[in-house]
């Protein structure tokens, strides 16, 4: 038997993170990719020491109950720590981890793409030509509104709304922020603060969600919140599904009160709402904010970090507090 702790890794990983995984740990790999059931999650974990997750993985208190005492940490392959109920497993003295900061480049070039694929009409476009139905350019042809000059109004300013921010700034739009505090000025760059989202949304004619998805945050856009943004706004969302109310938010895109949406995320992910599709303005992606190779490389060295840290006797680098959910 290893004297290596035992980890049981539940997805498929980057290669150069399953290659140090297999030196450094005695892992129960997941070769086929198949996502487990909460059952086989259960069973599959009963000789381990430590979980290697990702965001399809659901750890509820009735789950995390039924985890064995060998367990320490689950580790999740995600800057989004939503899908484990982090109160339970510290109740149970089990550390979780996440990996922020490393995909906060990626996330919010991805938000840029949202952002024109939504103004620039980029999927009626690319569906005319993949169609043969593009005839001939035309001075009022394919209309979009342009990002640049824009008021951007930013919906959590952690690193990836910052990361926006940053980008949004070399497109010439003016930045406002929610958060639940306010930054530095260093970190504020000449963006403006708004205490609460109630003053955010009237001035954002591009209004982009960067928040974690908490209690507080679900179903943050609803039909009322939509209301207070100006005519013809759009809507971008590369952070979770659940900020939103599809149906408040379909039927704004329906009634022109919304000139678009861009989105990667969506609730019931990867069964998403149906009018998204059958809608042209909108621009949907398939939860890809962090797709890239060095990307997923980062965030699975980083999640093997915090492992380390954990059986090297240390407090792992990115810890998340039980109170901070
Ligand atoms: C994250 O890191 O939270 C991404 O959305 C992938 O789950």
């Amino acid at each position: 038997m290893s004297d290596k702790p035992r980890v049981l890794v539940t997805r498929k990983f980057p290669d150069a993170v399953e290659v140090r995984l297999a030196r450094n740990f005695d892992a129960k790999f997941n070769p086929d990719d198949t996502a487990y059931d909460a059952e086989t999650l259960v069973e599959l974990s009963q000789d381990c020491d430590a979980l290697l997750v990702c965001s399809t993985d659901k750890f509820t208190a009735g789950i995390i109950e039924r985890l064995p005492g060998s367990l320490r940490v689950i580790s999740t392959f995600s800057v989004g720590y939503e899908h484990i109920d982090v109160a339970a497993a510290s109740a149970r003295n089990i550390t979780v981890t996440n990996t922020p900061g490393v995909l906060d480049a990626a996330t919010a070039d991805l938000t840029m793409m949202l952002m024109l694929g939504a103004a620039r009409r980029a999927s009626e476009g690319e569906a005319m030509i993949r169609q043969g139905r593009w005839e001939a350019w035309s001075p009022t042809g394919m209309l979009g509104t342009d990002i640049s000059g824009k008021r951007l109004g930013i919906f959590g300013m952690g690193g990836v709304g910052r990361a926006v921010a940053a980008r949004a700034h070399g497109f010439g739009m003016e930045i406002h922020y929610h958060n639940r505090n306010r930054l530095a000025p260093a970190q504020e760059n000449g963006a403006q603060y708004h205490e609460t989202p109630e003053t955010l949304l009237p001035i954002s004619q591009v209004l982009s969600l960067h928040a974690p998805l908490t209690p507080q945050t679900r179903h943050f856009l609803t039909k009322e919140r939509i209301a207070l943004l100006p005519e013809k706004a759009i809507v971008i969302n590369a952070a979770r599904g659940d900020l939103v109310i599809d149906e408040d938010l379909i039927e704004a895109l329906k009634s022109g009160k919304l000139a678009a949406a861009g989105l990667d995320v969506y609730p019931g992910e990867p069964n998403i709402h149906p009018e998204y599709s059958h809608l042209q303005n909108t621009f949907l992606l398939p939860h890809m904010g962090t797709s890239t190779v060095e990307t997923r490389d980062a965030m699975g060295f980083c999640a093997l970090d915090n492992l380390d840290a954990v059986f090297a006797g240390r407090t792992p680098p990115n810890a998340i507090r039980a109170d901070f959910t």
